[in-house]
């Protein structure tokens, strides 16, 4: 089939390729000068595992090129929109002007028969606007809603073997031919038995709402009950294990540090908020605005910790900050929650340096009021003390004894709950965590 993929960020960049994997003919359409060149050239914008080569692969046969012009869309019998939805500034609410701008653009090279299909996340309700307009404007062509679930760092493997296809459809016939468009787009998919939710557009969109509100509420909780733990001496990390064996519950998504940060979890609750509020329904969600708060305050939480061991004051402390992506195999600081605590500590009189394997150059150029180091031992030389803000492996594998050699003071705080806890303290440090004793 023809497709063409409207924005090629994280989310389009890794669809496009992928679906010139799954053997379709794609053209790749971002307004972005530089990233199309970059895409084009076989680079990746974004530190992602897996999708460079993916992309040079499927560049080289010839089934997926990028381009700037909109024109270029025109003979792709599906549309995918995957531009972003920031959250607005100063506001809750999502910021949808590109989406609005993605489909008007489409306008002009759609013909009837054409499918547009919305992949971005959106306030529910958008859907049903959009495909007015497109089957106003251009009589015969419609759309579907088809939600992405893609996890950074895993976004390939996402992609092209997702857990579950959400279609969100229009009713009646347009929504047999939506669907039976959407099923050869996805047949190698489709074939392998992954599970299908075909649905109305207002429930499509919602499901991604909903899981990425579950996943956060998830979060939240256990770093709630990390609160409690700090309070009683409790142990988090066991508390997590002993109710996650409970499999009504399960074990992923409860591990307790300084919470949820990127591109999507926290702009996504946000804008969930706003538009249960738009809709008269904002009761059914104030339980996210303490999902929220619980998940600001770990940061919080964290600053105090560091002071707590820099004997209760900051000022010329040099404090060593491992990890500025919101998460690690990533190079996105969006949100990040490592680079909040950083600031902050910065605010309070230390002396921070922040190191991180992959985000360092996005830190420099979005956060340059911080100070980086390229290593871990360089950023924690003479530190007093070393913060651990992101479970890259590479942290979570630092030998404690070679490592104590370099710092001032061996006092180290564990903010994921990821180093192993006995053995630096066998070498000597002083380890702190959320959730967690002192050891
Ligand atoms: C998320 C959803 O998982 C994905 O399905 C959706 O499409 C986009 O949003 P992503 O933002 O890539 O994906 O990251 P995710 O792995 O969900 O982690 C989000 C944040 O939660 C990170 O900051 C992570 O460190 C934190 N987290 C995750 C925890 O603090 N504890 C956990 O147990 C899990």
């Amino acid at each position: 089939m023809k497709l063409s993929v409207i924005g090629c960020g994280y989310l389009g960049a890794v669809h496009a390729a992928s679906m010139a994997e799954l053997g379709h003919e794609v053209v790749g359409i971002d307004v972005d000068e530089r990233k199309v060149a970059t895409l084009a050239a076989a680079e990746a914008p974004f530190f992602e595992p897996g999708f460079e080569e993916l992309l040079a692969r499927t560049l080289a046969t010839g089934r997926l090129r990028f381009s700037t012009d909109f024109a270029d869309a025109a003979g792709s019998s599906v549309h995918f929109v995957c531009v972003g939805t920031p959250q607005k500034r100063g506001e809750y609410a999502a910021d949808m002007r590109y989406v609005q701008g993605a489909v008007e653009s489409l306008l002009g090279v759609l013909e009837p028969g054409d499918l547009v299909v919305g992949k971005s996340t959106v306030p529910v309700g958008t859907a049903a606007g959009l495909a007015e307009l497109v089957e106003s404007k251009v009589p015969g062509a419609l759309l579907a809603w088809n939600p992405e679930f893609l996890r950074e760092g895993f976004a390939v493997e996402d992609t092209l073997h997702p857990d579950r296809l959400v279609y969100g459809l229009p009713a009646g016939a347009d929504g047999d031919t939506a669907r039976a468009l959407l099923d050869e787009v996805y047949a190698t998919i489709v074939e392998r038995g992954t599970p299908k939710v075909e649905s109305d557009y207002a429930t499509a969109e919602m499901v991604k709402t909903a899981a990425n509100s579950f996943l956060a509420t998830k979060i939240s909780f256990i770093n709630a009950m990390a609160e409690l733990c700090e309070a009683t001496g409790a142990d988090v990390k066991l508390l997590a294990d002993a109710i996650g064996y409970d499999d009504r519950i399960g074990r992923k998504f409860l591990n307790a540090g300084l919470g949820f940060g990127g591109g999507c979890l926290p702009k996504d609750i946000r804008a969930f908020m706003a538009r249960a509020g738009e809709l008269g329904a904002d009761q059914a969600l104030t339980f996210l605005r303490e999902v929220d708060n619980i998940n600001m305050r770990r940061r919080i939480r964290m600053v105090e910790l560091a002071r707590e061991v820099c004997d209760g004051s900051l000022l010329g402390k040099r404090v060593a900050v491992l990890g500025a992506a919101f998460k690690p195999d990533s190079d996105d600081i969006r949100d990040s929650p490592a680079l909040n605590v950083a600031a902050q500590l910065q605010l309070q009189g230390a002396v921070v340096r922040v190191t991180d394997p992959a985000a360092v150059e996005n830190g420099r150029r979005l956060w340059p009021q911080l100070d980086y180091a390229d290593t871990a031992e360089e950023a924690a030389d003479r530190a007093d003390a070393v913060l651990v803000l992101t479970e890259w492996t590479q942290y979570r594998e630092l030998d404690p004894v070679t490592f104590g050699k370099v710092v001032r003071q061996k006092r180290v705080l564990d903010g994921r709950n990821a180093l192993d806890r006995d053995a630096w303290t066998a070498a000597g440090w002083t380890y702190r965590a959320l959730g967690r004793r002192a050891g």
